[in-house]
């Protein structure tokens, strides 16, 4: 056989179906990558040319719909992309524990941005901070050229930090634009507003820029959500307690914290997914935020109130938009945004916030009682009878004969399709 080569000439200048015709010689014998790829559902193959490069089709992930959520006294429903079972019922069934309590209450610090500009080989780092400093004005005209239309919005230049930092290589002067990018993720403005500064700032100190990005630890975003679950509602006062232990172990242990921040990404992720935000800026921003106090910590807390109820809260940078890239073009993002029935990226950071700890409330809540594999199992079961081949009617009855035997795996359903089958 001859050796395949990924060094595909002139593939980004291929035609989709060109480019699926060319990974043939990738598949399996018998394998057609061209029923999967061509179908692209709701996403028009010309936007997904349009969106990324080399495009070949699309990567369909399930969408569901949160119920029984209250946010700020407002019924929503919210959209959710996720590949995980147990995940959108998580949020409901939480979201429906907290509803006669008022559901879920949230505040907003603001859609402020930072972008980085590092400058090296600065003579006189403190000269040249207070330099800086002292020229804010001037900063914030060459900034707010950038993007007149959000400076219209109300949004632009608030701020200028200026952090000395000993690297290996030497003392850096780094610089944080702080701008309030509005209903924008906001990425675009800053980026383009530090390249254009950096050159200004290297001049006036006498210095080298190099990094000129936005950071995604955007801890002036942060938003806050929080919910009491009436005793009764958790499963009673034992219940309340147990998860009061099980929660303290996240504060406790980084181990445990990553898995339990994972939870709360779950709900979170899947809402910045499905309204076409960037899911790894969210990531990389809770995970930053979490470990920011240099231990690295639950992105929620857990207490119980005098009457006996658990109260819970998050707070959680969320740099989310609702103009701007793909939540402006996609069009599964635009409706889920309608469902939502949000009009500003401060409304969609509040329903994802709460989001987030409606998730953490069902995972520590099963965690600390059945465990959460009985849930999880459910709807896995399903899936696993799918891969082990069940069809139709099948799906069903191999995944409830699993269920009753106790015994949830592949060879387990593969057993019993056979023996049905038989
Ligand atoms: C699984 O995707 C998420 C959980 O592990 C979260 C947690 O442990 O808190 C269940």
């Amino acid at each position: 056989m001859t050796k395949r080569s990924s060094r595909l000439s002139g593939f980004a200048t291929l035609s989709r179906d060109e480019r699926i015709a060319a990974l043939s010689e990738w598949l399996p014998e018998g394998v057609d990558a061209s029923d999967i790829l061509n179908e692209t559902g709701a996403l028009p193959g010309e936007l997904v040319e349009r969106m990324v490069e080399n495009a070949i089709g699309v990567m369909p992930v399930p969408l569901g719909v949160a119920t029984n959520m209250i946010v700020d006294g407002k019924d929503v429903l919210v959209p959710m992309a996720t590949e995980e079972s147990s995940v959108i019922a998580a949020v409901g069934n939480a979201a429906k524990r907290c509803r006669a309590a008022g559901g879920f209450r949230t505040s907003y610090a603001g859609s402020l941005t930072i972008a980085q500009v590092q400058i090296l080989d600065v003579a006189d780092p403190h000269r040249a901070r207070l330099e800086i400093l002292r020229r804010f004005e001037e900063i914030r005209d060459v900034c707010n050229q950038v993007d007149p239309m959000l400076v219209d919005l109300g949004g632009g230049l608030r701020d200028v930090e200026v952090r000395l930092l000993d690297g290996r290589h030497g003392t850096m002067v780094v610089v944080h634009l702080i701008v309030d990018t509005k209903d924008a993720m906001g990425a675009n403005a800053v980026n383009t507003m530090a390249e254009r500064i950096a050159p200004v700032l290297a001049g006036w100190t006498g210095g080298r820029s190099l990094l000129r990005i936005l950071s995604n630890l955007a801890d002036r975003r942060l938003t806050r959500a929080e919910a009491v679950w009436p005793a009764t509602e958790v499963g009673g006062a034992a219940v309340v307690d147990t998860m009061l232990e099980a929660a303290d172990f996240a504060v406790v242990d980084p181990y445990r914290a990553a898995t339990h921040n994972k939870g709360i990404m779950n709900g979170v992720s899947a809402v910045v997914l499905a309204t076409g935000n960037d899911t790894r800026a969210i990531e990389a921003g809770a995970h930053a935020y979490a470990g920011q106090s240099g231990h690295y910590s639950p992105l929620t807390r857990w207490e119980k109130t005098e009457s006996g109820d658990l109260a819970g809260s998050i707070e959680i940078p969320l740099s989310l938009g609702i103009v701007g890239g793909a939540t402006r073009i996609h069009p599964v993002a635009r409706l889920a945004l309608a469902i939502m029935g949000t009009d500003s990226a401060e409304a969609l950071s509040r329903c994802v916030a709460a989001v987030g700890l409606a998730q953490n409330f069902s995972a520590v809540r099963a965690l600390a009682t059945d465990g959460i594999q009985k849930g999880h199992m459910a709807l896995h079961a399903q899936n696993i009878a799918i891969a082990a081949g069940a069809e139709g009617d099948e799906i069903m009855r191999v995944a409830d004969a699993m269920k009753a035997s106790g015994e949830i795996n592949e060879r387990a359903a593969k057993t019993l399709l056979a023996d049905m089958r038989a």
